[in-house]
């Protein structure tokens, strides 16, 4: 009851906000006009896609993809028996769709441009260049024994051979399973395993921030316990001196040398998968999501067509890594499979300076930016003299990952956009393989921080999580569940469609579950309230409070971890942990150091805990759960608002959590 009380306002807030529409400017200086005449022409489409999604979905699939063979069911299976499938007899090749018929047409074009880590060092790749790359290293796979369906792990920065190298697996039929660079070997390891890869695929090293990373070397403690790994493909980056497994590690420039400019793209069935990413739920072990390569390459292509506006002869810049969903879908698939230029950024919005994402839009007259709005606040943080004033190129500007802030939204829309182009905040996940809720740029009327308005073929419900009933009619919250397959959803997790079943289609039968509770407003709008499980959000990065647990037991000196997201400033959330330590240990800076650094070696560095508080226990209920709500009550200086603790196996241990937290603050 509480909780609904203390939502309520935020609705009521929500109406006071103000409505933007596109603004006129941007529309004025649009190559030609945007895809759709406005809002009622969308609304025609949306209410299409939902009543007659085969129609539609059958159509968009003709138009925006080439198919080898065309399909004759466009869609089976139902969420319930999670066993969606997607424009089944077709036969289609993704690196065809984004490689071949641009090359074919236009070799010169620009397929990437490659911004590196100094701004001096970038190059671009036209789509003849990119063909001609991909498919001397769909060759080497092929050499190093990898078939068709089998899986390779990439493990490498953010450059344009990151992009040839999942473009060459899908040539070739195999999975591509990219593993975020930031990632410790121990990640890696259990990714690697997890998919039975076979082959790696990464770099020397790699250059970020001015700073280098021993990426081999990560790759070579992983593959320590990795046997079954049989070929490592070695990209040369920086020239390091980096030691060679015989038999095992081969060199990218060396093996690309022997091997023809074209290879033929294999015919692909519409659900044989794409790839595999990673993802973090509520329980320790990361899911290997599974998406297939029909309907994840359309909702890829639409997305991108629609919510960006891509035009022919745009320059599309996300700032999203390849390691995660945002860099698949944004940085590679969508542009180049509507045959546009994308920018591949190596580096960070502060190196060499804070305009280093304004230089980059300048520089190359980029059309739509897209970035997690942590490296907006950062930047609106560091000052507006940084930022540059012409961009006049910039069409839309999207936001991804994480609520933007009204202030934040503001800011990106006057400061960065000169209100001469459309915000688009922009809500999805890696599960959903595209945007699900999001307005269209040149179309939708936007409200800072509401995704707005559902995506083709996404029919939203808001349940009561209570109940478990749908919550029918505005004003509306709840969590947040679709109704409808659609075509980039994610089939299966790697390997264990049950826990598939469990965390997405089971929790309220006949819908899929996002984990987010979200509302609806008087006009229909969404606003996404965040997760309602143990996720947390730190930077844009999604990670799971139980992996970071498991990690930090896994030290020798901690008996018992919690660990809670708080809101941050700057990260969105940031994660902290209380851990109590065994008998024969102290509570020193030192201990508290180590066990940050055991979660870097877990995980990676962007999952360090930002404080680790040593207590004597953690508040416990007398059949041992451990109660994280009152943790983050403390954190959040709540300590008036724990409610009964009197359930607590030893109250008292709370008194001793507000010292230690008071103590250390
Ligand atoms: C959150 C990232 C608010 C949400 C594409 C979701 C958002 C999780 C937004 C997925 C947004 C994503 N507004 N929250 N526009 N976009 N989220 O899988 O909690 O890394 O469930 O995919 O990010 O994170 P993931």
């Amino acid at each position: 009851m509480a909780q609904d009380a203390a939502k309520a306002p935020v609705v009521a807030e929500a109406h006071e906000v103000d409505t933007f529409h596109p603004p006129q400017k941007m529309l004025e200086k649009h190559p030609s006009k945007p895809h759709l005449s406005g809002l009622e022409e969308y609304q025609q489409l949306y209410k299409e896609s939902i009543t007659e999604p085969t129609k539609f979905w059958g159509r968009l699939a003709r138009e925006l993809l080439t198919w080898h063979k065309d399909f004759q069911t466009v869609r089976s299976g139902s969420l319930a028996g999670g066993d969606v499938a997607w424009f089944l007899e077709g036969e289609i090749n993704a690196s065809y769709n984004c490689i071949d018929r641009h090359a074919f047409k236009d070799p010169n074009r620009v397929a990437i441009i490659y911004e590196a880590d100094e701004p001096s060092d970038g190059r671009t790749v036209t789509y003849g260049e990119l063909l001609r790359e991909v498919s001397r290293v769909a060759y080497v796979l092929r050499d190093l024994g990898v078939r068709k369906g089998d899986t390779v792990a990439i493990y490498l920065p953010m450059i344009p051979e990151a992009l040839v190298a999942i473009l060459a697996c899908a040539r070739i039929g195999a999975v591509h399973s990219v593993v975020f660079a930031g990632f410790s070997s121990d990640s890696l390891r259990d990714r690697v395993i997890d998919a039975r890869s076979k082959v790696v695929i990464t770099s020397d090293e790699g250059k970020r921030g001015g700073k280098l990373i021993g990426t081999k070397k990560i790759v070579d403690d992983a593959l320590r316990q990795c046997p079954d790994v049989s070929g490592v493909l070695v990209f040369k980056r920086t020239g390091a001196d980096i030691p060679m497994t015989k038999g095992r590690d081969v060199w990218w420039h060396e093996e690309v040398e022997k091997w023809p400019s074209y290879i033929a793209p294999e015919r692909m069935s519409s659900e044989d998968p794409l790839f595999l990413l990673y993802t973090s739920g509520s329980t320790g072990k990361p899911k290997g999501m599974m998406h297939t390569t029909g309907g994840y390459l359309l909702g890829a292509a639409t997305t991108g067509k629609y919510v960006f506006d891509i035009h022919e002869g745009d320059r599309f810049f996300c700032g999203g890594d390849v390691g995660w969903i945002t860099g698949h879908t944004y940085v590679v698939y969508a542009p180049l499979l509507l045959g546009v230029s994308t920018v591949v950024f190596e580096g960070t919005p502060a190196y060499p300076n804070f305009s280093r994402y304004w230089d980059i839009i300048e520089n190359h007259k980029v059309t739509q930016f897209y970035v997690a709005p942590t490296a907006l606040r950062l930047l609106k943080r560091a000052g507006n003299q940084h930022v540059r004033n012409e961009m006049k190129h910039l069409r839309v500007l999207g936001s991804v990952g994480e609520p933007i802030a009204a202030e934040v939204w503001k800011w990106y829309f006057e400061v960065v956009g000169k209100e001469e182009a459309q915000i688009v905040d922009t809500y999805w996940q890696t599960e959903t393989g595209s945007h699900v809720i999001t307005p269209l740029a040149g179309v939708t009327p936007t409200k800072p921080g509401s995704a707005s308005l559902p995506f083709f073929g996404i029919e939203p419900a808001i349940i009561d999580p209570v109940s478990g009933e749908e919550i029918h009619g505005n004003d509306v919250e709840g969590v947040l569940a679709f109704k409808q397959p659609w075509p980039s959803m994610a089939r299966t997790v790697w390997g264990a469609h049950k826990r598939y079943m469990e965390t997405y289609l089971n929790v309220y039968k006949g819908y899929y579950f996002t984990g987010d509770g979200a509302g609806r407003d008087h006009e229909g709008f969404y606003w996404i309230r965040g997760r309602v499980d143990d996720v947390v959000n730190v930077s844009g990065h999604r990670l799971s409070t139980a992996e970071i647990e498991a990690a930090l037991i896994e030290h020798a000196a901690i008996a018992e971890a919690a660990v809670v997201g708080v809101a941050d400033e700057l990260t969105g959330q940031a994660v902290n942990a209380f851990v109590s330590i065994k008998d024969g240990n102290e509570a020193t800076d030192a201990l508290r150091k180590e066990f940050i650094l055991q979660v870097r070696r877990s995980i990676g560095p962007f999952a360090a805990p930002k404080a680790v508080f040593i207590v004597p226990d953690l508040p416990k209920t007398r059949s041992g759960k451990i109660m994280r709500r009152i943790l983050r009550k403390i954190l959040a200086g709540e300590e008036d608002q724990l409610g009964d603790i009197t359930t607590l196996s030893d109250p008292s241990v709370v008194e001793k959590i507000i010292n230690t937290v008071h103590e250390a603050k």
